[in-house]
């Protein structure tokens, strides 16, 4: 058995180990949550850095054998700094576009992501990769994480909000939305509402953990699942918050699919790191 250390700004990483719990149950995870200091998304880029980088080294010292950087303005900001200094494997997330080009029918595609993501050379260097063919409406989501943190992902205010977010992308004739930062899975009942049912969305958390899995298999092949491999179906799932371990714990009863109850679950706040 391998411990998986994953982590976001907030509570959107969780929809990133709710496809790890389901593709990979047998393992050990510790989701850490910065939700102390949630948005990342507009904050500056040597913030996000020195900050990511710290949690990371926390989840690396508390023994994780690979890291999912759950947070596109993370990876995006931080990659390279955390994978120059941390010795595990460290997987990260970035916004869908290129399955987005590839899947879209007329060619223009909503992407909505924080604003640090959006401007990130990571994501700009991505972008130039692709076809021009495909129009990119790029839309910064200013103030939902923080209603998402809140608990308001379905609430009128969030509707609201992401109507206007979402305008442009619609005004633009897109037929295929980017879900460009890892809370926004959590909104998708609120976006069926005001798009419908005929846009797609690309959420990038399958593929995220499809490649988590690799990692692990060479891992395992290197080493160590191998000893007690199997011997169990569900793994350990520790919640660590820098705000409230217990809200972080309902946050993911309420908006994960798995059941935590078949999963050993604790919870514990952030001490002070380095
Ligand atoms: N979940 C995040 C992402 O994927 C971070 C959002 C934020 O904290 O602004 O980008």
């Amino acid at each position: 058995m391998s411990l998986i250390g994953v982590f976001d700004s907030g509570v959107g990483g969780l929809s990133i180990l709710d496809e790890a719990l389901r593709q990979l149950p047998q393992h050990d995870y510790i989701y850490l949550a910065d939700s102390a200091n949630a948005p990342y998304g507009e904050k500056s880029s040597e913030w996000i850095s020195a900050r990511s980088l710290s949690l990371c080294k926390y989840l690396a010292d508390a023994g994780c054998d690979a890291i999912v950087v759950a947070c596109n303005t993370a990876t995006a900001e931080a990659i390279k700094h955390i994978r120059a200094e941390v010795l595990v494997p460290v997987i990260g997330v970035e916004p869908g576009i290129k399955p987005a080009a590839m899947q879209s029918g007329n060619g223009i595609v909503g992407v909505l992501a924080t604003e640090a993501t959006l401007k990130s050379d990571k994501f700009n260097a991505l972008l130039a990769t692709l076809p021009n063919h495909c129009r990119f409406i790029k839309q910064a989501g200013a103030g939902l994480v923080p209603l998402i943190e809140a608990g308001k992902a379905d609430s009128e205010e969030t509707l609201e909000l992401l109507a206007k977010h979402l305008e442009p992308i619609q005004d633009a004739g897109s037929d295929t939305l980017v879900l460009g930062c890892t809370h926004y899975p959590f909104l998708r009942n609120a976006i069926r509402k005001l798009l419908g049912d005929t846009i797609t969305l690309i959420d990038t958390s399958e593929a995220v953990v499809r490649q988590l899995k690799r990692q692990l298999e060479q891992i395992d092949s290197a080493s160590k699942l191998t000893k007690g491999a199997s011997l169990r179906d569900h793994g350990a799932v520790h919640f660590v918050s820098s705000k409230d371990e217990l809200t972080l714990l309902k946050m993911a009863q309420d908006l994960m699919q798995s059941d935590l109850d078949s999963h050993d679950v604790s919870s514990s706040l952030l001490g002070s790191i380095q």
